[in-house]
């Protein structure tokens, strides 16, 4: 019998793209990197570690409330599915649907991080022998093809996209991704989205700079990371973290914030920081319910169900692409 774990399509950002990313977002007037680059090995364990926080709500209630809805949710996609998730990460979630669905046909995990797919893949296709499995690791705000169907021809092509991640966008990046993925699902598929709702300041807050200082060393690692892979020499004990509320935006903001008047070399470029200045290093958007029903009937879905906790902290929508 065949193997049901495909070879891995390694699509993984090279050093150069991240040399390119992290040049270009410290030469902007607010200095910015990108959040998709927390994700090495070190950071993806560090973030399986923030979904074990107390403070951090999202996970566990985005869990419950797959557990609670798995049936309703399998029934509405209906038999022989194909599963694409954008940012797989350790591939718990999907288990959840795998388990209630009817003879899921495939799977198809995209993530940025190589060594965490592999591990997740690995793990997924012991425990569930029959599914085509099919990683793939990339970046997938870029553009990328889903494999071609081995094995079960499948009668439906879901995209899950869990976690609020879709909060790490901007509402224009949003949009993008929610019109790139349509076309990339193609016609007659639907979209599974775990959205975090808006909510009091002082729950959303925690939830992002922790008591353990978990996320401080989440969002630290970046610094490691463009130490170790771009030869910088960021001082680690020169840079704090900081989790902001920007009302105006809706969305809790992650930064660094430099504690001296400092220089920083990254190569041949070098950077030289304020005390009090800042990298923007993450965006988390809340939506109320109504907000992204609104962007997802912009992008061209048809809302089909939405489910929410009983204390309204989270939510997950079914939508026809
Ligand atoms: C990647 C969307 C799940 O924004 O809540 C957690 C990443 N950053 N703590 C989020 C994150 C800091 C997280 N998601």
């Amino acid at each position: 019998m065949s193997n049901a774990l495909e070879r891995l399509q390694d699509l993984e950002p090279s050093t150069q793209e991240f040399r390119d990313a992290v040049l270009a977002g410290l030469g902007q007037r607010q200095r910015t990197l990108p959040c998709k680059f927390f994700y090495d090995a070190e950071g993806s364990r560090l973030f399986d570690q923030i979904c074990e926080l107390p403070e951090y709500y999202p996970t566990r209630t985005e869990l419950a409330l797959l557990a609670d809805r798995a049936g309703e949710i399998a029934d509405l996609i209906g038999p022989r599915a194909r599963l694409v998730e954008f940012g797989s990460g350790a591939g718990i979630k999907i288990r959840l649907l795998l388990k209630a669905l009817d003879r899921p046909a495939a799977y198809v995990p995209v993530d940025i991080s190589r060594e965490h797919l592999m591990m997740a893949a690995a793990d997924l296709a012991r425990d569930f022998p029959k599914l085509q499995i099919a990683p793939i690791c990339a970046d997938y705000t870029k553009p990328f093809a889903l494999p071609a169907s081995s094995g079960l021809q499948p009668q439906t092509t879901v995209g899950f996209f869990p976690g609020s991640t879709i909060g790490n966008f901007t509402a224009v990046e949003a949009r993008a991704f929610l019109t790139r993925a349509r076309r990339l699902l193609g016609p007659g598929s639907s979209m599974v989205v775990g959205v975090d709702l808006h909510k009091d300041e002082k729950i959303l807050v925690p939830a992002y700079d922790d008591a353990a200082g978990v996320t401080a060393a989440f969002n630290l690692n970046l610094l490691v990371r463009i130490n170790r892979e771009l030869g910088a020499d960021f001082a680690l004990d020169q840079f704090a973290h900081e989790a902001r509320w920007n009302d105006a935006l809706g969305r809790i903001e992650m930064h660094l914030v430099s504690r001296s008047d400092q220089m920083v070399h990254i190569g041949a470029s070098c950077f030289g920081f304020r005390a009090g200045e800042t990298i923007h290093t993450e965006n988390s958007h809340k939506y109320t319910l109504d907000q992204f029903r609104a962007m997802a009937v912009e992008t061209g879905y048809t809302p089909r169900a939405a489910w929410t906790d009983a204390a309204g902290l989270f939510s997950v929508h079914m939508l026809d692409a």
